[in-house]
């Protein structure tokens, strides 16, 4: 148990932190900057970035500053299921029961939308993640479903996220129906070396540190073993501070953050 050895009073890199609790790191703060004028003008966006980046818990963020008399958050992760879950599920989101045929489902989430935006005067927020998983089709078909012509104001806000190929698939030529569509297009970057050194002294700090846990050198290996990415920075950070413990090391030095890396396989 390292907590004690370091005197904190929580995990410090844990996945759970609230959004209140964000660093604001460069990227973040333009990712969140983005989605907020999507939000405000409506229509498709893309986030795009590498696994750990952040995306989802900028889009978390984002979604937890929405007022709720406003926007209805529907977070939709792509699952392993079928495209036809993913319809269902977005029926579902919407409040309505799936009915049975594909057709079927595309209508009731086009009146469900509407019903939302006209009558109640409620924006449906759709954050579809992990999106380069999804087929093709159904990135097709999402323009279709979203296509309220008769009105020149999209009546919704629809956030596509995923890893950075799925830029690529967006590019293809059946596609590009969406693709012209998206509005906001923004890719999340590595923190930088004094950002990640920021990083960890932020959740240090959230978790009651009051003296230095990481040496400046370790600070530094860690930046490197992780070029910068938030969710490896955590991994890093944290089996160092259970390999630091073990090891009676306080601050942990390099040479603890090298052993923690050959773990995690960095
Ligand atoms: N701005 C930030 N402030 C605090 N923690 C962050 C921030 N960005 C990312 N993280 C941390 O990194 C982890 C991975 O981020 P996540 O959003 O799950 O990445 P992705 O969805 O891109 O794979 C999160 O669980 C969180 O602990
Ligand atoms: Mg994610």
């Amino acid at each position: 148990m390292y907590r004690p050895f370091y005197s904190l009073s929580k995990e410090p890199f844990g996945k759970d932190i609230k959004p209140q609790e964000h660093f604001p790191s460069q990227s973040f703060k333009e990712a969140l900057a983005r989605l907020k004028y999507l939000v405000d003008t409506r229509g498709f966006g893309a986030i795009l970035g590498e696994s750990g980046s952040g995306k989802t818990y900028a889009l978390r963020t984002m979604a937890e500053s929405l007022n709720p008399a406003l926007y209805k958050t529907i977070y939709l992760p792509m699952s392993s299921g079928t495209t036809m879950d993913m319809y269902r599920n977005l029926v579902t989101g919407l409040g309505e029961e799936p009915r049975y045929r594909k057709s079927d489902l595309f209508r009731q989430i086009q009146k469900a939308v509407e019903h939302f935006f006209y009558e109640k005067r409620v924006t449906p927020v759709f954050i579809l993640d992990e999106m380069h998983l999804a087929k093709p089709e159904f990135l097709l078909d999402l323009a279709m479903i979203f296509n309220f012509s008769m009105d020149s104001k999209n009546p919704f806000v629809v956030i596509i996220a995923g890893l950075p190929f799925l830029s690529t698939r967006l590019k293809l030529n059946h596609i590009q129906p969406l693709a012209q569509r998206i509005i906001v297009h923004y890719k999340m970057e590595p923190l930088d070396k004094p950002e990640v050194f920021q990083y960890i002294n932020h959740r240090l700090k959230l978790a009651g540190a009051t003296t230095e846990v990481f040496s400046q050198e370790a600070l530094e290996a860690i930046a490197s073993h992780s070029a910068g990415w938030p969710r490896l920075v955590n991994n890093l950070a944290s089996t160092s501070l259970l390999l630091g413990a073990q090891l009676k090391k306080n601050p942990i030095d390099a040479e603890v953050v090298r052993l923690a890396s050959m773990e995690t396989n960095l």
